[in-house]
């Protein structure tokens, strides 16, 4: 008898939140030194927004507002680290692991290419994934989104060992 293993998964997600003065801006669980930051109910992080909820569509298991909807009190300054860590629990619960992480952040200001080491290294522990296989792409909007950050995620699921 043979037995059946899982397909490997493809999942997709974007963010985008406005920047406002003297906020705090957070990429992949890093707090990036900026004069501006994500205007958002949790921490803003586009990065961790746009890849749980491409985990989540690899299952079709909605987005991240289906579980911390941004009206609702509790979540108010949510660390999205949080958000995450609920995410791939879902994941495991499903069988599977990420395998890879492609990402691109769109930010005209600060330059992120100083900071691409510290982020692509925290995204990585986040996931259990090794550095290699968190890519991450930084794009300026060419002046066409100056007020905004916007990220999009692909992830790659593979199913755990024995599924
Ligand atoms: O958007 P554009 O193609 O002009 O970006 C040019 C370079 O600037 C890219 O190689 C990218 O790594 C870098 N960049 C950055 N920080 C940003 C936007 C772009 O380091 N916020
Ligand atoms: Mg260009």
């Amino acid at each position: 008898m043979s037995e059946k293993t899982l397909p490997l998964l493809i999942g997709y997600g974007e963010d985008a939140h406005r920047l406002g003065e003297g906020l705090e801006l957070w990429l992949g669980g890093v707090r990036i030194e900026s004069d501006r930051g994500a205007v958002a109910h949790s921490d803003g992080d586009v990065l961790l927004h746009a890849l749980s909820d491409a985990l989540l569509s690899a299952f079709a298991l909605g987005d991240i507002g289906s579980y911390f909807p941004d009206h609702d009190p509790r979540w108010r300054g949510l660390e999205s680290r949080v958000i995450l860590e609920l995410v791939l629990k879902k994941v495991r619960e499903k069988g599977y692991r990420p395998a890879q992480v492609a990402a691109v952040v769109v930010l005209d200001r600060p330059r992120l290419g100083p900071h691409r080491a510290q982020i692509q290294q925290n995204l990585a522990r986040l996931v259990g994934l090794p550095e290699e296989r968190v890519g991450l792409t930084f794009k300026t909007s060419e002046g066409l989104a100056p007020e905004h950050v916007q990220c999009r995620a692909v992830v790659h699921l593979e199913p755990l060992p024995g599924h």
